[in-house]
């Protein structure tokens, strides 16, 4: 409880108004996969298998948890805020110097530090339609305006997003691979891209499903931090290591950038399990080796079924594939939902017939393919 005298009543209270009224009405609402605890609810069914937040079917490093449990004793205590044991080890990690590292609460936090270093009234971010939902809630809530540039054939426009360039524009945000199609920019795409973008334009590449990929031509966004550019990498723990639930990302980025970003962090915005099971997540080898394998032979059973059934979908660099279902995408939800397996309609991405499955265990992968054959047939 605040100090302070407490109001007579919540309804004698003026309205809050937000700092940007017309921003905040254009925000769409954040959608998340329907919660396991949720389909329980509401339908009954407590077998279900959740393949629609692109989570780790494995579950957590175990290196992990043993960490987090190990740091239990230690909650009374703040973290070190800037996580300096982590940004060493990622350092060395991703052979990337430290003092470019910035930690999150969720690579979602990095994207909101972004925009409220880089964006404000009058200024113009690009963003590729559709897309990851909070680069367009980040880019309003900041009082700037999205200028999104529509996928073609799936792909994001990188030649249309340079058209799009104007002296407002301050950030320009990528996804690779993206969310929702799984595909990957190629390096000789972005590289070519790069050179075009002006020098003062920052560019978000997020990388949250770059573990995954297996494209040798799919750019790695860490290669173009020293190059001169405000190029910032965008990675998290939530997808290959299994640490969606902790809640801790990081930003790779020029030295200076990281130093802006790093001033308006909140002190303590990774909390100490997050910090201790993200850097033990990096010591399990043979979990990302599990994880990787699991995710990737998913995927090719899928397809391979998909393919059979003459069902349309994408090449996936990601941990997800983007189907076509040829009939109402909400409608094979529900169905889906029914038989106990919870994916994700594209609808409001845009893709009406298209669904989203993230891979999972062989048996998940089969209980999907079994409901999605019984649905389409
Ligand atoms: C493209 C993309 N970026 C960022 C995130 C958020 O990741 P985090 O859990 O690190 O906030 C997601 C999560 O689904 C994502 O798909």
């Amino acid at each position: 409880m605040r100090d302070g005298p407490r109001p007579r009543s919540t309804s004698a209270m003026a309205a809050p108004r937000p700092k940007a009224l017309e921003a905040f009405a254009r925000i769409r609402p954040y959608v998340p996969g329907k919660p396991l605890e949720e389909v329980a609810r509401e339908y009954g069914i407590t077998d279900a298998v959740k393949l629609a937040s692109n989570e780790n079917p494995l579950g957590p490093s175990p290196k992990a948890a043993a960490a987090i449990r190990e740091g239990l004793t230690r909650l009374h205590r703040y973290p070190e805020g800037a996580a300096p044991l982590l940004v060493e080890k990622l350092s060395a990690h991703l052979n990337a110097p430290a003092e470019g590292i910035v930690l999150g609460n969720g690579s979602d936090e990095l994207i909101s530090m972004l925009t409220r270093v880089f964006l404000g009234p009058g200024d113009e971010a690009i963003l590729p339609e559709p897309a990851f939902l909070m680069y367009d809630i980040m880019i309003n809530c900041d009082g700037a305006t999205p200028v999104p540039v529509p996928l073609t054939d799936y792909v994001i426009d990188l030649a249309a997003i340079l058209d799009r360039i104007t002296p407002r524009t301050r950030m320009i945000f990528l996804t690779s691979p993206n969310n929702p199609t799984g595909l990957a920019l190629s390096r000789s795409s972005f590289e070519a891209f790069l050179d075009a973008v002006p020098e003062d334009v920052v560019v978000a590449m997020d990388e949250a499903y770059v573990e995954f990929a297996r494209d040798p031509s799919a750019v790695n966004g860490l290669d173009y931090i020293d190059r001169g550019k405000p190029v910032a990498v965008l990675r998290t723990f939530s997808k290959a290591y299994g640490l969606a639930g902790l809640r801790i990302g990081y930003g790779v980025m020029p030295a200076d950038m990281a130093a802006l970003l790093n001033r308006i962090r909140p002190p303590f915005n990774t909390s100490i399990p997050a910090q201790l099971g993200a850097a033990a997540a990096l010591d399990d080898a043979a979990f990302l080796e599990k994880t990787l394998r699991t995710v990737h032979s998913g995927l090719d059973h899928i397809a391979g079924v998909l393919a059979e059934m003459g069902v349309e979908h994408l090449p996936s660099q990601a941990n997800f594939l983007f189907i076509k279902v040829s009939m109402a995408a909400d409608a094979v939800f529900e169905a889906l939902l029914r038989e106990g397996v919870v994916v994700r309609s594209m609808t409001s991405y845009g893709y009406p017939d298209h669904i989203r499955v993230t891979a999972g265990t062989p048996s998940d992968n089969a209980k999907f393919l079994n409901a999605l054959k019984k649905i389409l047939s």
